[in-house]
């Protein structure tokens, strides 16, 4: 285990009716806030009347940025900061999933920055000053609430890429799992294929983290537990309450503190959501499958074996392949048990960009837990199509 620094000051408030605080936390921090939504979820939900009440009730005023995207425009984004700038907003409160927060972050912190907002996406180092970030979470699957990330596409250039500051980290957060009750139930099988990418890429790590690595192992568990039952079952609050608590704890550092590597699956699958504009987790889970049967070899099999024992139960094996095959296969199979695509044919992606986009992955992919070439993550794509 490494030298960390461990700081993961998020306040929040989680369970039902959590909202009835939001007025008292907003007050701490501003007059006036920007709220930040998507496509009219949170009109149809009912939450957007429940945040305008709190914010009414504590004589808060407020502009609306709306209409965020998901995989969240740079346009966008500079649209937030400059009404920000123009109509002297003190703290942003987004209201809905990743795409929404991660908007609102980097709206936060160009709204603090004299050039454009995306030099703060390829220089995070530019990020000097952030206005408050306080989150009202819709969707349990990116762990924006409670990290410090935050994932900007640049249409003009067709980029995706992410970026990240403590200081883009959200001041509170509400997580009140019912607001997750109407997520469809693709987006919630989406969402949990990208929460279980988020322990992989940190699981998966060359440096030794024993206890890090016990609580990814119930962290994943959980994932496998409630996924499925969430899709089935919309409003089964213990389901919804798991996967939203484990959204936040697969990212927010806590299992990565100590065992630092860089991710692998993750910068593979933002150049298919920059070209083809598709669902985050749907291209995890088309890609990590084969990812994981690629990397598999002498210096990782001990750990995916640990991973099939741990995290599938497959019995103790004398033949470690079979069991970290297992373990692969399982894998997959649970994505598709969760309603995601398993090829990229599916979600409508040929060979013609493959090559530009693993050029451009395999660029980001220094320090990972296994390096690849731009033919090596072409390769990958390919046996995904
Ligand atoms: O826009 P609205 O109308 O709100 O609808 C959204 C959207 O269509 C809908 N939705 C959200 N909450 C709902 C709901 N529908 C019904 N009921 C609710 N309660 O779901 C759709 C998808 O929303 P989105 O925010 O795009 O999904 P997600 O939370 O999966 O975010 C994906 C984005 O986050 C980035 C991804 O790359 C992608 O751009 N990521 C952010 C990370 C981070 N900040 O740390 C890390 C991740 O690895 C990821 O890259
Ligand atoms: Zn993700």
């Amino acid at each position: 285990m490494e030298n960390f620094v461990y700081s993961i000051p998020t306040k929040i408030y989680f369970g039902k009716g959590q909202i009835k605080n939001l007025g008292q936390e907003v007050r701490k921090y501003a007059d006036k806030v920007l709220l930040v939504y998507g496509g009219g979820s949170i009109k149809r939900n009912g939450i957007y009347d429940a945040v305008i009440d709190q914010l009414q009730e504590h004589g808060i005023a407020w502009e609306e940025l709306s209409g965020v995207e998901p995989n969240p425009r740079l346009t966008t984004v500079e649209k937030g900061a400059a009404l920000c700038k123009e109509k002297g907003i003190q703290a942003v409160l987004p209201i809905g999933g990743g795409s929404t927060l991660d908007c609102a972050k980097v709206v936060a912190a160009a709204a603090r920055y004299e050039g454009n907002a995306w030099d703060l996406v390829l220089d995070p180092g530019k990020i000097k000053e952030v206005l408050p970030i306080l989150s009202v979470l819709t969707l349990a699957a990116t762990g924006s609430e409670m990290d410090t990330f935050a994932v900007i596409t640049n249409e003009a250039t067709q980029d995706k890429i992410g970026t990240g500051s403590p200081l883009m980290r959200p001041a509170v957060s509400f997580m009140d799992p019912e607001y997750t009750f109407s997520v469809s139930a693709y987006q919630t099988g989406a969402g949990t294929a990208d929460m279980m990418s988020h322990i992989f890429e940190a699981y998966f790590s060359n440096t030794e983290g024993y206890m890090q690595d016990r609580i990814a192992e119930a962290l994943l568990k959980t994932c496998i537990e409630y996924g499925v039952r969430a899709i089935k079952e919309p409003k089964d609050y213990e389901a919804r309450a798991n996967l939203m608590w484990v959204s936040s704890w697969a990212i927010n550092d806590f299992i990565s503190l100590g065992k630092p590597v860089a991710w692998t699956v993750h910068p593979m699958e933002h150049e298919l959501s920059a070209y083809y504009d598709i669902t985050h987790g749907a291209g995890l889970a088309i890609l990590t499958p084969h990812w994981m049967r690629y990397v598999l070899n002498d210096d990782t099999v001990d750990k995916f074996y640990q991973y099939g024992v741990n995290v599938w139960s497959i019995g103790e094996k004398a033949d470690k392949y079979a069991v970290a095959n297992e373990a692969i296969d399982k894998t997959a199979d649970y994505f598709k048990a969760l309603g995601m695509p398993s090829t990229l044919t599916e979600v409508g992606i040929d060979d013609s960009l493959l090559p530009t986009m693993a050029k451009k992955a395999a660029a980001r992919l220094k320090g990972a837990y296994m390096e690849l070439s731009e033919d090596q993550v072409l390769e990958i794509f390919r046996k995904a199509l």
